[in-house]
């Protein structure tokens, strides 16, 4: 099967990855179902920084990915890294390289971290980033959110500084709004995407093509420009 690079694909990602080779992709970065229900409301968030958004009831979050979900990505990919690991612990290997995510919530309702398991033989690393309601770690360069479980698109970027190799192709099966391929697309990392629901296809095809406007809007209301995305790169590999 022929991949065009640099695409959202609006397909199931097994069936997808069923018609790859081996090792086709040199890291899966992704964001599963966690098996939570998470919008069964069609609300997400409670109280605290913000009241609830709407995003409408979804039935996605219902289970985790199946077994044999698990062992494509593991088959199609050279490493992977997993948000959510922590409930998918019956398919994946034990590993001494977990991402922490610490998300900087200000109360006890909502987790402090998030956990992404992954198949590298590193130690755990952490990343502080504030994602609470309307409050972000960088309000000047806030993201709409777009989806309910949305990541921040500087979470994809620290994780492919330190993580990805210059050159890799990254895939994404459960790709969402497109949060980490956006954070490719800005890094210059060649990326491929899948998402089952048309609507978030078409929201990660918009960010996409828009990523300076939604993701790199300066306080003045101008566009980032190449110059000032190097110089995200660059903090980034500090
Ligand atoms: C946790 S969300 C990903 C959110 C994403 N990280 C973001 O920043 O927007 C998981 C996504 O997987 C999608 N999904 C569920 N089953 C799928 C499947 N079999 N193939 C492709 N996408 C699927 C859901 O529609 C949902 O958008």
């Amino acid at each position: 099967m022929e991949i065009q690079h640099n695409q959202i694909y609006n397909e199931d990602c097994l069936e997808f990855m069923k018609k790859l080779p081996d090792n086709y992709f040199d890291l899966i970065i992704t964001d599963p179902p966690y098996g939570i229900d998470v919008c069964k409301t069609g609300k997400v968030g409670i109280k605290g920084a913000s009241k609830p958004k709407e995003y409408g009831v979804c039935e996605w979050d219902n289970s985790i990915p199946t077994e044999e979900c698990f062992k494509e990505m593991l088959r199609v990919s050279k490493n992977q890294i997993i948000f959510g690991g922590n409930y998918m612990t019956q398919y994946l290997n034990p590993s001494s390289c977990w991402i922490v995510w610490d998300k900087d919530n200000q109360d006890s309702f909502f987790a402090d971290c998030e956990l992404a398991w992954t198949s590298f033989d590193k130690a755990v690393r952490k990343f502080k980033y504030r994602w609470w309601g309307m409050l972000q770690e960088n309000m000047k360069w806030k993201e709409k959110r777009l989806h309910p479980t949305q990541k921040p698109v500087p979470l994809g970027r620290w994780i492919l500084n330190k993580f990805a190799k210059e050159g890799d192709l990254i895939f994404d099966p459960f790709a969402g709004s497109g949060s980490f391929l956006v954070a490719c697309k800005q890094l210059g990392f060649k990326f491929v995407g899948c998402e089952i629901n048309k609507d978030y296809v078409e929201i990660c095809k918009r960010r996409l093509v828009q990523q300076s406007v939604d993701d790199f809007t300066l306080p003045n209301g101008n566009f980032a420009t190449q110059k000032s995305l190097i110089s995200v790169k660059e903090e980034f590999q500090k």
